[in-house]
């Protein structure tokens, strides 16, 4: 780990990561939830969503703390020797296994779950529930189960991810063959400014969660599993009554089937 660069003797790891991810993606998509509301309790996350989440997340860690030792735009490496530089590479190449396989695991999942429109913002999600709601103040009552402010957050998410995954792909690409250095010169510059809107971005993400109370409710969901009913009923409203049509219709193949 400490003598060799894992992006020059290893980069086939990044082929299996992705490959891993989209096969247990498949395996994730063909799991059938039936019980959704109980117990004054409603079904947000499984375990499965959970280490989507905060697996992906702790790569992302990895991968912006080694970026951050490396240097990049007006953020000096902290590193003194070329040979200095092994051990972020390496800790980047390690965020980036890990991010890859938790990020196609769950594009894969989500892709295949019919469930598009649950994180796609339209232009009312980010008109009325973002700007609306967080800028200007104004009531906006009609969520889903993820809160327009979140499927707006989503989409930038997934921009930037995409660009980081182009422009670092480049980069990766410079470790097997030989590329213009005009080429890789624009990759880095863009690869650089991805980071810096990606961690303007997560920071404002973890904000959004420790300042506002709603947004609190939902980082318990991620632990617990769950949000109380009357929760759900008032604040997600699309979300509530699309559940309870499910619980119906779970209901009733399970009466036919008896
Ligand atoms: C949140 C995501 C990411 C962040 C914050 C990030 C940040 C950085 C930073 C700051 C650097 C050092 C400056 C530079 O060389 O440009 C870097 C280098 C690099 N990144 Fe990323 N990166 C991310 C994702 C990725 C991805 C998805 C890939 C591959 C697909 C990747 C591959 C690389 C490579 C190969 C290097 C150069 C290592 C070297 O040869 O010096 N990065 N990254
Ligand atoms: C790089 C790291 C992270 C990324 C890329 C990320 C991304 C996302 C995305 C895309 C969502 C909405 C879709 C989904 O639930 O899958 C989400 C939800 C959420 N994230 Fe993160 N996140 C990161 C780190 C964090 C951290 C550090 C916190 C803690 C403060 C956090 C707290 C939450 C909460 C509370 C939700 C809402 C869960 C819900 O709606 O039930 N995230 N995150």
């Amino acid at each position: 780990m400490y003598d060799s660069v894992l992006f020059d003797t290893a980069p086939w790891v990044i082929l299996v990561s992705i490959f891993t991810g989209i096969v247990l993606g498949i395996f994730r998509s063909k799991a059938i939830q039936n019980k959704i509301i109980g117990d004054g309790r409603v079904i947000r996350h499984n375990g499965s969503g959970f280490f989507q989440h905060w697996g992906t997340a702790l790569g992302i860690f990895a991968l912006i703390a080694s970026g951050i030792i490396m240097g990049f735009l007006f953020f000096p490496t902290i590193i003194k020797s070329p040979s200095g530089f092994i051990f972020p590479m390496n800790m980047h190449f390690v965020g980036l296994i890990v991010t890859l396989f938790g990020g196609f695991y769950f594009l894969t999942s989500y892709l295949l779950s019919k469930k598009i429109g649950t994180l796609i913002p339209d232009s009312k999600d980010i008109i009325h529930g973002t700007f609306g709601k967080y800028i200007l103040r104004k009531t906006w009552t009609p969520e889903d189960k993820y809160l327009s402010s979140q499927k707006a957050s989503f989409l930038l998410f997934a921009i930037l991810g995409l660009g980081q995954l182009v422009t670092g792909g480049i980069k990766v690409a410079a470790h097997i063959w030989s590329l213009s250095p005009s080429l890789m010169s624009i990759s880095t510059v863009l690869h650089d400014i991805f980071s810096l809107l990606f961690i303007l971005l997560l920071l404002e993400h973890i904000l959004f969660v420790v300042l506002i109370k709603k947004h609190r409710i939902l980082l318990a969901s991620w632990f617990k599993g769950t949000v109380a009913e009357e929760y759900t009923r008032k604040e997600h409203t699309f979300w509530y009554s699309e559940l309870q049509k499910q619980q119906l219709e779970v209901a009733d193949s399970e009466e036919i089937n008896k």
